[in-house]
């Protein structure tokens, strides 16, 4: 079963599929209106989310499918104890498709190893976000025309930015990028994000803490939060929370084609008044999020069947043996005289049926 837990469980060539089916969706959402109809998305927010609740489940809906779920840990039994192995046991029972989000790291792979459905982590602590990657992707590619050949310069809480971390593992794979990591010394990036991911794939990058410096040399700016909520120490973070805050005479020296991205939500760090600057493209990037989402359930959806069919049919489930014949003549059937004809129903009322080998449509045994 194909879960999406890291952004590396997508291959760069899925992801040109989920931006190609994301940007169609965009230009003709009528064509997807009834694509998941039956259907059903469960929606499991174990921490506050506004984007990516909501986009998922407007997502869902939007392909004409059904949602269930909660907002938060004490509306689900997690609340009396129960293991998040057991609770995504249970709703698959229920649901077709799961998006969770939870505090704790490594719970989506938890989720994913319990589950018979597909699991998208939707935000596991501070750890990675690989949905929120998908948007920050279309969004690149949609304003640069490329995702090759960039400086991206990531700025604020690089130490548990779960959207930096999945960010600078997609980006990864494509040439010639370069990343910035600007941050204050207690928020700089992870040891194994930077030996593992960067110096593995053999990323140009530097470690500064200055915005002013870095920025002229930038494609691409990611501003992120920090954010309180994952301080043990309240008076840490409020030395840290306003060490970069991105205002219009910070942008003086940002080239012209320069574009701002931000996970959201924001607090200090970015300014309204970028808001109207042709380079800020944070809110554009959270309606990418919706579309990036709704090619990921497509996908994800459609591969869950195809995994079904195949273990149907191991199963032997839908099977017919030696009423019909096939005739290719390239059939291991055609050498190996002992074998079993046996051939999989496709439409049994139009006589629709094909064999298990070849996939040649069946004539009736003679
Ligand atoms: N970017 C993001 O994950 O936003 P939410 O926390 O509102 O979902």
């Amino acid at each position: 079963m194909k879960s999406v837990v890291d952004i590396l469980d997508l291959s760069k060539e899925e992801l040109a599929s989920l931006m190609a089916t994301a940007m169609d969706i965009a230009a003709h959402p009528e064509k997807y209106s009834d694509k998941c109809k039956g259907k059903k998305l469960a929606s499991l927010f174990f921490e506050p989310s506004t984007r990516t609740r909501l986009s998922f489940e407007a997502a869902m809906m939007e392909l004409g499918g059904n949602v269930i779920g909660f907002a938060e840990e004490r509306s689900s039994s997690v609340a009396k104890g129960e293991s998040i192995a057991d609770t995504v046991k249970i709703i698959s029972l229920y649901a077709d498709i799961i998006a969770m989000r939870t505090p704790k790291e490594g719970s989506a792979l938890v989720a994913a190893m319990n589950s018979d459905i597909p699991v998208i982590n939707a935000g596991d602590g501070g750890h990675s976000h690989p949905t929120q990657t998908l948007a920050d992707l279309l969004t690149i590619y949609k304003e640069k025309g490329r995702l090759d050949n960039l400086t991206v310069g990531f700025c604020g809480d690089l130490k548990y930015g779960r959207t930096v971390h999945s960010l600078i593992a997609a980006l990864s794979r494509y040439t010639a990028v370069k990343a910035v990591l600007i941050s204050p010394d207690e928020l700089r990036i992870p040891n194994y994000v930077k030996y593992e991911i960067l110096e593995k794939n053999g990323v140009e990058y530097v470690e500064t803490h200055s915005l002013e410096e870095a920025i002229p040399s930038l494609d691409v700016l990611y501003m992120t939060r920090i954010q309180r909520e994952r301080f043990s120490d309240p008076t840490e973070y409020d030395r840290l929370k306003d060490t970069y805050i991105l205002n219009p005479e910070k942008l003086i020296n940002a080239r012209r084609d320069m574009i701002i991205l931000h996970p959201l939500p924001r607090v200090n760090e970015i300014s309204v008044k970028i808001d109207s600057d042709p380079r800020a493209c944070y809110f554009k990037q959270a309606l990418n999020g919706k579309h990036m989402r709704m090619a990921l359930i497509l996908m994800l959806l459609d591969e869950a069947a195809k995994n079904r069919e195949r273990e149907d049919l191991l199963a032997g489930k839908k099977l017919v043996y030696n009423k019909y014949r096939c005739i290719g003549q390239r059939c291991i059937t055609a050498t190996e005289q002992e074998l079993e004809h046996i051939f999989k129903e496709i439409d049994p009322e139009r006589g629709i049926y094909r064999c298990i080998y070849c996939e040649k449509k069946a004539v009736i045994a003679k």
